[in-house]
C-alpha cells in the first residue's frame, strides 16, 4: 500500500505522516524533506533545486519523479510508504500510477489557509535531527532548542510570509486538481485537519 498526504503547505502533513508512520510501521518518504537535505550538504541536487525552493516554486518533475521511483524501488519501501508532498502535480501522480502496481490511499488534509499562515510562521525545525516544532502549538521545552539533540531551531528559508503565499498558489494551480483525481478513482479519504494535532490524529485513525 502507498499512503499519499496531501494538503496545502502547513496543513500537517509531515506532522500526521510521522505518527502514521510510527502507527503503522512504513517509512515517511517527503520530497521537501530530501530536497532540504540535498541543499544543506550542496550536492549536484541541492545546487540545482535551491533557488526554486527559495522562491515556493515547484522543483522539476524529473528531479522529483526520479528521487520517488528510486525510493519506491529500495528494500526501505518494500512493504509500502507513505508519500509526503509527492505527488504534486497530474503530471507526478501519473508516473507514480505507471510506475506501482501497489494500491493508493490518499489522505487529504484540509486546513483553512488563515490557519496555514498562522501555523507556517510559528514553524521552527531542527537543522540536526529534523523535529518539527510549532511555536505557538508545540513549543520545545526549552526556548528554541530542540528536545531530542538540543541544536538551536531555525526557520525553514521559504516560511517567510511572502514565499508562504507563494506556495499557497502554487498549491491551488498545481496541486489542488490531484484531489479530484484520487477522488475519481475512489482512493481518496478527506480528514479536517483542523484542531489540535492528536485531535487530528485520531480523525485520522478512524478513518483508516
Ligand atoms: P514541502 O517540504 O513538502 O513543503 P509543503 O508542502 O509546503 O508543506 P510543509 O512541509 O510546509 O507543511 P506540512 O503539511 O508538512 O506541515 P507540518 O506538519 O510541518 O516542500 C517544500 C518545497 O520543496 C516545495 O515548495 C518545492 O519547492 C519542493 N518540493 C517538495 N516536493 C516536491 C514535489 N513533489 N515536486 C516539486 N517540488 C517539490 O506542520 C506545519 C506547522 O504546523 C508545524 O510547525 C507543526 O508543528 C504545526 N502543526 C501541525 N499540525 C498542527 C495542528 N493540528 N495544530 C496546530 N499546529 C499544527
Ligand atoms: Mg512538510
Amino acid at each position: 500500500m502507498i499512503y499519499i498526504l496531501l494538503g496545502p503547505p502547513g496543513a500537517g502533513k509531515g506532522t500526521q505522516g510521522e505518527l502514521l508512520s510510527r502507527k503503522i510501521g512504513m517509512p515517511r518518504i517527503s520530497t521537501g524533506d530530501i530536497l532540504r537535505e540535498a541543499v544543506r550538504n550542496k550536492t549536484p541536487l541541492g545546487l540545482k533545486a535551491k533557488e526554486t525552493m527559495e522562491r515556493g516554486k515547484l522543483v522539476s518533475d524529473d528531479i522529483v519523479i526520479g528521487i520517488v521511483m528510486e525510493k519506491l524501488k529500495s528494500n526501505e519501501c518494500a512493504r509500502g510508504c507513505i508519500l509526503d508532498g509527492f505527488p504534486r502535480n497530474l503530471k507526478q501522480a501519473e508516473a507514480l500510477e505507471k510506475f506501482s502496481n501497489s494500491d493508493i490511499k490518499a489522505i487529504y488534509i484540509n486546513v483553512p489557509e488563515g490557519e496555514v499562515i498562522k501555523r507556517l510562521t510559528a514553524r521552527r525545525i531542527c537543522p540536526n535531527c529534523g523535529a518539527v516544532y510549532n511555536m505557538i502549538a508545540n513549543p520545545p521545552k526549552e526556548d528554541e532548542k530542540c528536545d531530542t539533540c538540543g541544536e538551536k531551531l531555525i526557520q525553514r528559508d521559504d516560511d517567510r510570509e511572502e514565499v508562504i503565499r507563494d506556495r499557497i498558489r502554487v498549491y491551488r494551480q498545481h496541486t489542488e486538481p490531484i484531489i479530484e483525481f484520487y477522488r475519481s478513482r475512489n482512493s481518496l479519504v478527506e480528514v479536517d485537519g483542523s484542531g489540535t494535532i492528536e485531535e487530528v490524529f485520531s480523525r485520522l485513525e478512524e478513518l483508516l
